[in-house]
């Protein structure tokens, strides 16, 4: 049984005080996002931002990619927060189209699924209560069931499941994708969505988290007998590196996996990554795109922080009081969205219509490298939101 070590904080004093964030601070981060919404409103109404900007600029796309619920999902939070009817009215109409997709089958090749259905459906269903939403969203955790490969315990990730390439292939950035899975089992009864996510939380705890509390992106289950083969990155550094955005997706899925099973080995985990995590952060706590690099002139990834930032603040809410790092994850999540406030946001760029600057897609395929990503401007919003309001879940 594998071991996974736990590095500590090494720079506790770093975070052990927590950093003065005034309620008018978070307002007026928040009003930020809502000017840039306002100006946006109009052209992503039938149409999504893509996943990622061009010279900061997003393009309208259609609902094809795995990201166009991040959009949707920053109109619910935008309706929270204001009970503006607007934003709701654009995220009704959004829904249409996801239930098309999931009806026709466009695009759902893919375990994001979980993204696209969370952020649009379920949140529309837990906000509004619509049986339409509900129902699309189990239409879609339906599908995503397809993926489970019963011999691995795990749901594949990419492509077409007869493809040998992709065959037996999970990532990390699945357990964000889980909730959809457990949520299904809840409001139907039917545990068999349950267990597959629990399954694949367990697999992914096993496999690609490694023993420095490190983890690849992506692993290999042998196709024909579901045995471990090993890990490869994709958008990481390198095999062996730890990709920013993977670790981020890990400090914040586990913890979504403990709300749902009760498994406090999960939440064991999320500490030892998130350590692993804020250990490797440079002076202004946002992360680089791998994090091999802890200096220099490689690409910061501020989607990553933004990520981690829900994370740290989300595993932080399931720590007992007595727990040594509960107050240093808040401290180092409200470090991270003063610094993505203060010197990452477009305010500096009014041309552009996304919110966070700097961030990566994907380094060695050279797509979206120093851009907008339309995933970290949904995060950085939610950890607004988080700070401002006692916020109830998506996810
Ligand atoms: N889930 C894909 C990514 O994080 O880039």
């Amino acid at each position: 049984m594998k071991q996974i070590i736990d590095e500590g904080i090494r720079n506790q004093q770093k975070y052990s005080h927590k950093p003065t964030v005034e309620k008018q601070y978070v307002e007026q981060a928040i009003h930020f996002i809502l000017h840039k919404m306002d100006e946006n409103l109009a052209t992503f109404t039938e149409f999504f931002p893509g996943p990622v900007s061009f010279g900061n600029i997003y393009k309208p796309t259609e609902n094809t990619d795995w990201t166009t619920s991040f959009w949707t999902g920053m109109l619910w939070l935008a309706y929270e927060v204001t009970g503006d009817p607007k934003y709701r009215r654009v995220a009704v109409i959004q829904l249409k189209s996801f239930r098309a997709r999931v009806e026709k089958r466009m695009g759902t090749d893919t375990h994001d699924l979980g993204f696209l259905y969370t952020l649009s459906c379920m949140a529309a269903f837990k906000l509004t209560g619509s049986e339409q939403a509900k129902e699309t969203a189990l239409m879609a955790a339906e599908l995503l069931t397809e993926r489970y490969y019963d011999k691995a315990g795990i749901l594949q990730a990419w492509g077409d499941l007869n493809d040998p390439t992709q065959r037996g292939r999970m990532i990390i950035d699945c357990l964000m994708n889980l909730p959809l899975l457990y949520w299904a089992s809840d409001v139907t009864g039917d545990q068999k969505f349950r267990n597959m996510a629990y399954s694949h939380a367990k697999q992914a705890a096993k496999y690609i988290v490694r023993e420095d509390a490190s983890c690849y992106h992506t692993f290999y289950m042998e196709p024909q007998t579901g045995e471990p083969i090993g890990g490869k990155t994709c958008q990481g550094f390198s095999d062996d590196s730890s990709w920013a955005r993977g670790q981020a997706w890990a400090i914040y899925g586990f913890p979504l996996s403990y709300i749902y099973t009760g498994d406090e080995s999960f939440l064991d985990i999320a500490v030892k990554m998130a350590n692993y995590f804020l250990n490797r952060l440079p002076q202004d706590d946002v992360c680089y795109w791998d994090l091999i690099f802890t200096q220099g002139s490689q690409e910061r990834d501020s989607s990553s922080a933004a990520i981690a930032a829900c994370g740290l603040l989300e595993l932080s809410k399931h720590l007992p009081t007595t727990h040594p790092n509960k107050t240093i994850y808040e401290n180092a999540a409200l470090k991270m969205l003063q610094s993505l406030t203060d010197s990452y946001t477009t305010k500096t760029h009014p041309n552009s219509n996304g919110i966070l600057l700097h961030g990566v897609y994907n380094k060695p395929g050279n797509c979206g490298v120093d851009e907008c990503c339309i995933w970290g401007d949904y995060f950085y919003f939610e950890a607004l939101v988080r700070l401002q309001k006692q916020w109830n879940l998506y996810w």
